[in-house]
């Protein structure tokens, strides 16, 4: 794979792909240090994983990132727990072998033991309480070991609203917050891409984790931040690049959501010469072309009703939903529109902007709705 392709990934950003998010980066680095806990929350595919990830890289301090979303019941979430535990335990212990049992000693109640592994010595432990004393039991110890080699470390729980839809989550919400309140040494970091659930969990005053922790919500990377930064990435690409209005072209085609503009100038990055204008709008709607199917599932989870809105949003966003031009062109009369949009707004089908303005959220649902002609198909 050519080096310009990876500068815009799929997957996590990383170094060189990473691009700028100075402020957040500055905001979580400082909490990292300074055993501050954050929520992070933005939609899905915003930047929180890669975020989180390069600020870990960038401080160098022990973290590991605990991946919820396929949570599925207590023993999941336990488990995960138990190999963070393992993981950050073996990163911190010392390599002497007399240090590393004196660390054991320390968490004897968690049972550890050495064993021996193709790498060294490896420290493991093995529980047989019940799971959620066992996740106090685990970060309560694992933030001893951490204070007795006085280091400091970091736990990201990611898609963590997934603990708040399990059967049993408030003894599992309980005994974090229970680690998190005794913490010196981990900071913990809840990421998820569900801003309904997630605020139920940390606002809701009988709920274990109200106000636990600061809000941290991420938004899309500013145009003027992709201006530069894709112009400085087509100067090192192509010799010659003299139209610059294929970047606005990326740049209102994508709508400046990070997967996509990855997506789009992934695929625009391997042409041989700089694109024009009409090049990069080919080269999206091919690209939803190939999105169609899971495009088209999305849109058939919806009612008539939010399909209808959903349709009208992506041929045009609007301030005043409730207002008689946008009943007149939608048909449906202002109960049902609140109805439908609150629940659009929820699923991160539509968001407000800065402007108040409300608008489709996912660049290729919109693209797809405008090209396919839905609304006049409605009629
Ligand atoms: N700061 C960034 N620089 C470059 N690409 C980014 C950045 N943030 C996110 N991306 C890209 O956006 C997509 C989603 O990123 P990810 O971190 O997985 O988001 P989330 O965890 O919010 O779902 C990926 O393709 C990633 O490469
Ligand atoms: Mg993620």
């Amino acid at each position: 794979m050519s080096q310009n392709i990876n500068m815009f990934p799929q997957g996590l950003a990383l170094g060189e792909a990473f691009y700028n998010r100075e402020q957040e980066r500055k905001k979580l680095a400082s909490c990292f240090l300074n055993n501050e806990h954050m929520v992070v929350v933005a939609p899905r595919r915003y930047g929180k994983s890669s975020l989180i990830k390069q600020v870990l890289a960038e401080i160098k301090i022990p973290g590991k990132r605990i991946d919820l979303l396929p949570a599925t019941n207590t023993l999941f979430v336990n488990k995960a727990i138990k190999s963070c535990f393992i993981e950050l335990l073996n990163q911190i212990s010392p390599i002497a072998k007399q240090a590393k049992l004196k660390l054991i000693d320390f968490i004897r109640n968690l049972h550890p033991k050495l064993t021996l592994s193709m790498f060294g010595q490896k420290l493991e432990v093995s529980s047989t309480q019940p799971p959620e004393e066992s996740i106090i039991d685990l970060l309560v110890g694992l933030n001893a070991a951490a204070k007795k080699v006085n280091q400091q470390i970091v736990i990201c729980l990611d898609e963590f609203q997934q603990v708040g839809l399990l059967k049993d989550h408030h003894s599992i919400e309980a005994a974090i917050r229970h680690a998190v309140e005794s913490s010196t040494h981990i900071t913990y970091v809840f990421s998820g891409s569900s801003r309904h659930l997630l605020y139920q969990m940390f606002s809701t005053k009988s709920r274990p984790l109200y106000h636990l922790c600061d809000l941290m919500e991420l938004e899309r990377i500013k145009p003027n931040v992709y201006r530069s930064v894709l112009l400085e990435r087509a100067k090192k690409k192509w010799k010659r690049f003299d139209d610059e209005s294929v970047i606005e072209e990326i740049i209102s085609l994508t709508k400046c959501h990070p997967y996509y503009v990855n997506a789009l100038c992934r695929q625009l990055w391997k042409l041989q010469d700089a694109p024009a204008r009409n090049v990069a709008q080919n080269c999206w709607f091919d690209y939803i072309e190939t999105q169609s199917n899971w495009i088209k599932d999305d849109l058939a989870k919806l009612t008539p009703n939010q399909r209808n809105i959903l349709a009208a949003l992506a041929y045009q966003p609007i301030q005043e939903p409730y207002g008689n031009e946008f009943s007149e062109k939608v048909k449906m009369g202002a109960s049902s529109i609140k109805k439908s949009l609150s629940i659009l707004l929820k699923d991160d089908f539509v968001y407000k902007d800065k402007d108040g303005k409300y608008k489709v959220l996912d660049p290729a649902i919109e693209t797809y709705l405008h090209k396919i002609s839905y609304f006049d198909f409605l009629e």
